[in-house]
């Protein structure tokens, strides 16, 4: 099958061609959206990551060129015009699961690093300052970590915290047994707000989930509550957290993902200006961290994401239903 990668970085190029048998790949470095589809062109399928903009002006000229299927590197699919892609007859596929560890173990590290502050102890010691003022954390031992969405990742999530000894609550618009079992206690979104030490996003982006994290439920929080989102950007209103953080209801905050990150995001923009005014305040603020949408980022994920998305294309090609089948 002949694909169209969009929004290739190095490291796609070398994990798909590790794995390829036999499809021809193009990768191209742009993203996906209207001026870019013609690079689709003489192609059966496109493989797209998680901003580029898979909307039905885009699969309208997609199927103009003969293009069938969609086949996502990613889980979300909250870029892809489901309705648009069903109406067109495009086939859409998606790797489910290929590391809830990757995302849940950076979740842990984001806790970690702003609770005790190494990135700022690794700089201090190599300029040979080893003061300890302003480096105090707590213990997590105890504490109630607030867990929105108790999917694939969020249970990866929610057994490592156990393991540090904290209590789990739980908001998901369904509960599991199996992690009541071990301990996790299924409650309300306003009651988790109230109760929980750490906040951490894990559900899907939907009309339900846009800024679950918002003005309204920002002040059920408590104060000096940290705030995690590593599941996608627009669940939490950036400038509702931005008057947070001034006001100090939330005293610390560690994202992953951002409302505006496709203008952003997987790329070196150091020499740049950067016109968002808005991650630029929020990275101001000493007790905020932000990674570039690396959670995900990990030898066994990028394997996995090759391989399945590979086999999707071959089911694809020949004819079979994909477990991955979105649509
Ligand atoms: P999953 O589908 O296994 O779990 C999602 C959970 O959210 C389910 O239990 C579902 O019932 C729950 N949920 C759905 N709607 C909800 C609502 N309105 N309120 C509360 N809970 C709701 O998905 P998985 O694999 O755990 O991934 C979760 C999200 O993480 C993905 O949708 C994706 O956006 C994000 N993600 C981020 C990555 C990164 O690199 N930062 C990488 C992979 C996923």
């Amino acid at each position: 099958m002949k694909v169209a990668f969009f929004s290739s970085q190095s490291y796609d190029i070398e994990y798909f061609n590790r794995y390829n048998k036999g499809h021809e790949l193009l990768f191209h470095e742009a993203s996906l959206q209207e001026s870019t589809v013609n690079l689709a062109e003489g192609c059966e399928a496109i493989c797209v990551f998680v901003n580029d903009k898979v909307n039905a002006a885009v699969i309208g000229q997609l199927k103009a060129k003969g293009v069938k299927a969609v086949a996502l590197r990613c889980a979300g699919y909250n870029n892809v015009d489901l309705e648009a892609a069903k109406a067109s007859g495009m086939r859409v596929v998606r790797v489910p699961a290929y590391s809830p560890y990757a995302v849940a173990e950076h979740t842990v590290a984001l806790i970690l690093t702003l609770n005790r502050k190494t990135h700022k102890a690794y700089n201090r010691v190599r300029e040979g300052n080893f003061s300890l003022d302003r480096l105090i954390g707590f213990d997590l031992n105890e504490k109630v970590i607030g867990i929105i969405g108790m999917g694939k990742i969020g249970e990866v999530f929610a057994k490592i915290m156990i393991g540090f000894g904290c209590r789990i609550m739980a908001f998901d618009i369904n509960s599991n047994a199996e992690m009541e079992k071990i301990g996790v206690t299924y409650v309300q979104l306003e009651e988790l707000l109230g109760i929980a030490d750490i906040i951490s996003l894990h559900c899907p982006l939907n009309d339900q989930t846009r800024h679950i994290i918002n003005t309204a439920n920002i002040a059920r929080m408590k104060t000096g509550v940290m705030l995690i989102n590593t599941g996608r950007g627009a669940l939490v209103d950036s400038l509702a957290v931005v008057d947070a953080l001034k006001s100090g209801k939330i005293a610390y905050l560690g994202l992953d993902v951002y409302e505006q990150e496709e203008t952003l995001f997987f790329r070196d923009l150091s020499e740049n200006i950067i016109a968002d005014d808005t991650i630029m305040r929020l990275m101001s603020f000493p007790n905020v961290l932000v990674t570039a949408h690396q959670a995900f980022f990990t030898d066994e994920a990028l394997s996995k994401i090759a391989t399945v998305t590979l086999q999707n294309l071959s089911d694809i090609a020949e004819g079979k239903p994909s477990p991955n089948t979105v649509i």
